[in-house]
């Protein structure tokens, strides 16, 4: 097919016809191709910002706490059948950038702070949505952390930094789950825009990673269409009439370009074109499958709810009648996604109010208690409030919804802060004065400050931005029809000034320098021993577990694999879910690592008594670092312990492993023999002074 199209029409490959669309080549029969967001339902625009129904699944960081990579694969296959039968053949998504600070504007689209669990939720999303057919895009390669100056901010980020944890993610992704496309982002890398970087589209996507899919750029972040083809960029996304398809033309006609680059790019456009057509033929969504997935993403929201404290409130027991005062707007007109290109035009969505109404009838008495969603946030409503108290009062238990407003959680801007409204942190400080029992449940993309009504709150449920069904799936978790399946796949600091990114946030004079480093996350909050409100990977059970008989096998010295098993038990009265998590704390290296980092997980569902073995494989890469200095991943011998915990903070079991090195490896540089190179490098650097 290659060689019959002419270099006119192998450019046209290149660039969009409209914003959502490849161009055809008709007189070649190459069709076009249809693209849609992504990444939590399909959003097929009929129009500029009109898009058909689709069932709206909880967003990214719902989906990263639950830390189920089978439940993420559903999801995402219930998405691809849905893209298929409204004849798009790709997602956008997943996206799986690191959550660098909580007040990045799209964390709501992003699944965690961590690599690992980034990088297999993202990796199960693929699999899920390509078993369709359907072709996935992993995005914004890369570094692409925070909104505000998006389009000329550049991450600056040193080289270890990259490959530890921003490049991590994709890195499994890629070489794990084979997606038909990435995304490159709008910032900067080190300096380079990424949609014409050749260090990140060629030589670590593909000559490293072993990328054979195309790379599309975000919408409208080309700036220079012959650097990006060079660069690795196979389709610039939306078109701009052609104009840079000519451009390409042009380069090549003056010998500026090598047609063979026209050619490698043209040929991953077609062969795009050829295996995702196939997906959209005869694909109908009958009613039963759509009640299916409907059905799936209350369970997903459900499994995605964390439980970040309980006195025992609940589950609360629909048989005890006890009367209910149900508070806070959101309660009533729920919020259950964020703004921006991941807009879903939700088939249906029905609120807390309406699921617990349904169950307990007239027990349950709502109020709005603070101001509608667009008012002033610091607005506080003397009325609303008193009412508020009059109700709670008058209750055995009150539930409090409290969040973020709409406008607050965003594509294009971050947030400014850790707060919720002023007027709902005055309401929680008088509804925690009552003596009530209050459950407070938080609607939120990210993570928030709880302040201190925190402590007298009996029961914090994080809810998160959770689809067109949070409302029965709270009520699900709320009275006990299913356990809280979510874990914090983001640390709760106790405030802004505590996060790994505040000094350097959002970055000064066209550069956001990573001063961090490695240290993000829960690796920043232990590598400080700080406090924190909650932690990585924290959520309760309405039961409980305990993990015994933890076996952790020697390392082999060739692979570097390490086994790891142990006993799982629910010691409490029902069934659960919980996550198993294994985490390593490093071998000494020449350079600072973080003391403990997440390197495997396993959700388990037991039945109250129930027992089972669980087994995991650490490999080579659970126990390296990333060598600048000879460009590869290096294990440094010694004793390294390998821990499993219920969080970061709540680790039960440990074993000593010793670190050992493949047989004639070469120990990585030391200091000292790095030294001489320092050394001549700062007198080339005297003598360059001296001239200047
Ligand atoms: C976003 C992408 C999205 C694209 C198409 C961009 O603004 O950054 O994530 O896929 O628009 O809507």
């Amino acid at each position: 097919m290659l060689a019959s199209l002419t270099l006119e029409e192998k450019a046209s490959l290149l660039s969009g016809l409209d914003r959502w669309r490849t161009k055809p080549v008709e007189r070649a029969g190459v069709p076009s191709v249809w693209l849609s967001d992504g990444p939590h339902g399909v959003r097929r625009e009929t129009e500029p910002d009109v898009s058909l129904p689709a069932t709206a699944f909880p967003t990214s960081s719902a989906l990263g706490a639950t830390w189920d990579p089978e439940l993420v694969e559903q999801v995402a296959a219930a998405i691809g059948r849905e893209a298929a039968a409204q004849g798009v053949h790709v997602m956008l998504g997943p996206g799986i950038n690191i959550k660098r600070t909580p007040l990045c504007g799209r964390n709501f689209e992003y699944l965690a702070e961590d690599p690992v669990l980034s990088g297999v939720l993202g990796a199960a999303y693929v699999r899920g949505m390509q078993s369709t057919g359907v072709g996935a895009t992993v995005k914004h390669l890369a570094a692409n952390n925070q909104e505000n100056g998006r389009h000329w901010m550049s991450s600056e980020v040193d080289e270890r930094t990259l490959r530890e944890v921003y490049l991590a993610a994709f890195e499994r992704v890629v070489t794990t789950a084979a997606p038909r496309l990435v995304m490159s982002s709008y910032n900067r890398v080190n300096g380079v825009h990424s949609s014409q970087n050749p260090w990140l589209l060629t030589h670590v996507l593909r000559d490293e990673w072993g990328f054979q899919g195309a790379v599309v750029s975000d919408w409208i972040s080309v700036h220079d269409r012959v650097a990006a083809l060079r660069a690795g960029l196979d389709l610039e996304m939306p078109g701009v009439d052609g104009v840079t398809d000519a451009e390409v033309v042009v380069a090549v006609r003056a010998g500026e370009l090598d047609e063979a680059i026209v050619d490698r790019a043209a040929l991953r456009l077609l062969a795009l074109v050829d295996a995702v057509l196939p997906a959209v033929q005869g694909q109908v969504l009958d009613d039963s499958v759509l009640a299916d997935h409907r059905a799936l993403a209350r369970r997903a929201a459900a499994d995605a709810t964390v439980l970040l404290a309980n006195d025992g409130v609940l589950p609360l027991d629909p048989a005890a009648a006890q009367r209910i005062a149900l508070i806070g707007r959101f309660a009533d007109e729920p919020r259950i996604q964020g703004r921006g290109s991941a807009c879903v035009n939700p088939r249906g969505q029905s609120s807390i109010r309406e699921a617990l109404a349904a169950e307990l009838g007239d027990l349950v008495t709502y109020l709005p208690g603070y101001p509608a969603h667009d008012d002033d946030p610091a607005r506080i409503d003397e009325h609303l409030v008193d009412a508020a108290v009059g109700a709670v009062r008058g209750s055995d238990a009150a539930i409090v919804v409290v969040g973020l407003p709409d406008h607050v959680e965003s594509e294009g801007y971050d947030r400014t802060d850790l707060e919720l409204p002023a007027a709902q942190q005055v309401l929680l400080e008088v509804l925690a004065a009552t003596g009530t029992p209050l459950v407070v449940v938080l609607v939120s993309g990210s993570a928030v400050r709880l302040g201190e009504w925190h402590g007298a709150a009996s029961a914090v449920v994080q809810a998160w931005l959770a689809g067109q069904e949070a409302g029965p799936a709270l009520a699900d978790v709320l009275l006990g029809r299913a356990d809280p399946g979510g874990r914090l796949g983001e640390t709760f600091p106790l405030r802004l000034e505590d996060t790994p990114a505040h000094l350097s946030y959002p970055g000064e004079r066209g550069r956001a320098r990573y001063a961090e480093g490695v240290f993000v996350g829960h690796r920043w909050y232990d590598a400080r021993r700080m406090e924190v409100r909650h932690p990585f990977g924290h959520g309760l059970s309405y039961t409980t577990f305990d993990y015994t008989a933890l076996e952790v096998g020697a390392m082999d010295p060739e692979s570097g694999d390490v086994p790891v098993a142990l006993t799982v038990t629910n010691t409490g009265g029902r069934p659960g879910s919980d996550v198993v998590q294994v985490y390593v704390e490093p071998a000494a290296a020449p350079v600072a690592r973080p003391p403990r980092e997440l390197k495997a997980f396993r959700k388990v569902r037991l039945e109250a008594g129930e027992s089972r073995r669980v087994e995991l494989t650490l490999s080579h890469r659970d126990f390296a670092w990333y060598d600048v200095d000879s460009g590869s991943w290096a294990r440094s011998a010694g004793i390294a312990r390998v821990v499993v915990g219920r969080s970061s903070r709540d680790l039960r079991l440990g074993v000593d492993v010793e670190v050992v090195l493949p047989p004639g490896a070469a120990a990585p540089a030391t200091d000292a023999e790095l030294e001489p190179r320092a050394l001549a490098w700062s007198a080339g650097e005297s003598e360059r002074r001296r001239v200047r």
